[in-house]
């Protein structure tokens, strides 16, 4: 059995169909003698069982034959797909050639008549089989093309599904990092985890009624919890005290601003460095006179001034072991008396004239 061309020297390989074993013989002993590889049929139904399996550079096809004629084998040719460029070459006698154009819409690529010429008949089959190599060639081009892109959109969907589960992975670490951080602090402290939501959540609605826009908000929600993460750095004997810091202390208790920023400046993360900055400057006080700069007016940034208001409200209206919740009102006062001095006025005006938000906070993160 002979193997496909393309892995011979082969001149290609012909399927010779025709009723007349005289013919194919003739035809047959020609092609061998120029280098070509032969198939033969007698009928068309033998034709299209070779055509199923064999692949074939070019069809030598009888017009007139008995059973199947050679228009219908080469419609159904065409119909196979592994046969759509392989050139099927008619051989019509003197009567057949009224069905050239039949031929042709059928699928015929050339004609020959019968009985045929030699030399034409090679001139012929080169060109078809030449025509045929063109399209093999660019089928083989075209699926390594399609390899090559498959390959590389898998490479690239297994990239983008590592950097995702990546960036997963980072948003989460920096969630439960934050998250932790602000525990850290809040264990070395009378300070509840409620606090901590609750002066999150307070500054979170102060930025929505200051008119920042809602990323600003949630960094605010996010980074504020960390306002005392410097407090991990004031020794128990101070931070523990059940009772009145002395004067000596309480120098050491106010360092809690700067160990805090301390710990958070320099981050390559905005929300980090935005946490930095409250844990600065959240007991700054509006006319001077807070810690640890001094600082006044709009020299506090805003993040500071809003982390106080929230920090100072909830202090008050919460219980801790030494002291009572105060009432709402008497808290509110406090902020008031405070505003323009200890408190940005504005804010204060703001955050007392949203106070049903701020108790349904209370409420939503009672201790
Ligand atoms: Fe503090
Ligand atoms: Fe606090």
């Amino acid at each position: 059995m002979s193997l496909p061309l393309s892995s011979l020297s082969s001149a290609g390989r012909i399927l010779l169909v025709d009723d007349d074993a005289q013919v194919r013989r003739v035809m047959e002993r020609l092609l061998i003698s120029e280098g070509y590889d032969v198939l033969q049929a007698g009928d068309g139904e033998a034709a299209l069982l070779i055509a199923a399996t064999e692949p074939i550079d070019t069809v030598v096809l009888d017009m007139g034959m008995p059973g199947l004629s050679g228009l219908d084998v080469c419609r159904r040719l065409r119909a196979d797909p592994k046969h759509e460029h392989t050139p099927v070459v008619f051989v019509t006698g003197l009567d057949d050639r009224g069905f050239r154009r039949e031929a042709l819409q059928a699928g015929a690529t050339d004609f020959l008549g019968k009985p045929f010429d030699e030399v034409e008949l090679l001139a012929r089959l080169r060109n078809s089989i030449r025509v045929k190599l063109y399209f093999d060639g660019l089928d083989r081009e075209r699926s390594a093309l399609r390899g090559a892109v498959e390959q590389h959109l898998g490479e690239l969907e297994a990239a983008t599904a590592r950097l995702e589960r990546l960036q997963r992975e980072l948003a989460v670490a920096r969630h439960e990092t934050i998250d932790r951080l602000a525990r850290a602090a809040e264990y070395r402290d009378d300070e509840t985890a409620a606090h901590l939501h609750r002066m999150s959540a307070y500054c979170h609605l102060l930025g929505q009624k200051v008119g920042l826009d809602e990323y600003a908000c949630e960094m605010l929600r996010i980074a504020s919890p960390m306002h005392d993460v410097g407090k991990i750095g004031i020794p128990d004997q101070i931070l523990l005290k059940p009772g009145r810091l002395s004067s000596d202390e309480y120098t050491i208790m106010k360092e809690h601003a700067e160990i805090g920023f301390r710990i958070l400046s320099g981050s390559e993360s905005e929300l980090v460095r935005f946490a930095a900055s409250i844990a600065h400057t959240h007991h700054e006080q509006w006319a001077g006179g807070g810690y640890p700069r001094g600082l006044q007016g709009e020299d506090i940034p805003l993040e500071g001034r809003i982390a106080a208001i929230a920090d100072v409200f909830d202090a008050l209206t919460s219980a801790r072991p030494y002291k009572q919740a105060w009432p709402i009102a008497d808290a509110v006062a406090h902020l008031e008396a405070g505003s323009g001095k200890h408190f940005d006025p504005n804010l204060t005006a703001l955050f007392v004239r949203s106070m049903d938000d701020v108790l349904a906070i209370r409420e939503r993160f009672h201790d």
